[in-house]
């Protein structure tokens, strides 16, 4: 994409519009994060209630010390192995951050993503000015992250108003959200799993993980969420007429929907929710996902699966 649409979109979050973007992990539905009525629009297109925190995006670490009040070594250590890329940090807000980002809680989540439409926008947006584009996932609350541009017209267009931006960009690479790290304790704690894993964390900053407080609000870790309109069932065997997600080696079995068979577990991350949205889009009831095995992005899937699957484990 040249710079110009970009460009453009970057004037409309400072004018207060909303711009959804292409990040490698998940589209965001991004809002100057500075400005609290562009924020408030966020919370009602998504139906999200207004307590659950929203990650604001920048360019570069360079900016962390705008929006965070402190930010210890281990934090930096992360910054440095892993921005830009699929990490958020949690820290302590500065004063700069308004409550509508944060959901009145002191602390603010900041990533910096990869995904060079991602990158130009944030660039352009801060030559402007802008400090922070407040980004949830751009899709309903408690549905499946959008890895389309199409899955968020699909999903938000309608919902959107005319000078609000849809930016177009190849679909996520990593496909599922962000790994988010809690950096506001004497050693990282990780609040919701992804592609960037504990041990790498561990590595890179040489700190055994924290245990979790289950007082912070991550709406990700609610029990029921990512989940498609059809009933997600967990490893068993699909009767025919339902849908299947696993990896390439298991057989489709007779009158069974072949939705998704990838290779890898790199490769069910990133098939993952294009396959749930495809369920939808046939209409299918049910969902049959065999969760893929061992370390790595593979805890991330199952976390998420079990969220998807929430309440249906015995349909
Ligand atoms: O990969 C991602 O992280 C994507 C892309 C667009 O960057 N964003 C994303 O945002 O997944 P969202 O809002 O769908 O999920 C962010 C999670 C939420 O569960 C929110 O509660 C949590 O991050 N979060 C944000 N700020 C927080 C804070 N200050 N403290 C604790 N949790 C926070
Ligand atoms: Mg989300």
């Amino acid at each position: 994409m040249s710079t110009e649409p970009l460009a453009r979109a970057a004037h409309a979050l400072r004018a207060g519009h909303l711009v959804a973007f292409p990040t490698e992990t998940v589209f965001g539905l991004g809002a100057d994060a500075m400005n609290p009525e562009a924020v408030a629009r966020i919370f009602a297109t998504k139906g999200r209630p207004a307590d659950h925190p929203l990650i604001v995006h920048v360019s570069t670490a360079e900016l962390l010390p705008e929006l965070a009040a402190a930010v210890p070594a281990y934090a930096h250590a992360l910054a440095t192995a892993f921005w830009p890329g699929p990490l958020t940090l949690i820290l302590e807000r500065s004063a700069m951050v308004p409550d509508a980002v944060t959901g009145g809680q002191p602390t603010v989540g900041v990533r910096v993503p990869s995904h060079p439409i991602a990158v130009q926008l944030l660039r352009e947006f801060e030559s402007l000015g802008g400090r922070g584009v407040a980004a949830p996932s751009a899709n309903r609350f408690g549905r499946v992250s959008p890895t389309t541009a199409a899955a968020v017209r699909d999903e938000l267009g309608a919902l959107m108003n005319p000078d609000d931006l849809i930016l177009e960009g190849a679909p996520s690479d990593v496909g599922i959200e962000s790994t988010i790290v809690d950096c506001t304790g004497a050693a990282p704690v990780v609040l919701r799993p992804g592609s960037i894993t504990d041990d790498m964390i561990v590595a890179a900053t040489g700190l055994a993980l924290g245990e979790r407080d289950a007082s912070i609000r991550v709406s990700g870790s609610l029990p029921a969420h990512y989940a498609p309109t059809a009933t997600v069932v967990l490893d068993v065997t699909p009767q025919p007429g339902d849908g299947f997600i696993a990896l390439a080696d298991h057989d489709t079995p007779e009158g069974v929907v072949r939705l998704a068979a990838p290779g890898s577990a790199e490769g069910f991350a990133r098939e993952l929710y294009a396959a749930l949205r495809a369920a939808d889009e046939a209409g299918l009831a049910r969902v049959v996902v065999t969760s893929p095995p061992g370390p790595g992005i593979a805890v991330a899937i199952r976390d998420r699966l079990r969220r998807a699957s929430h309440g249906s484990s015995e349909r």
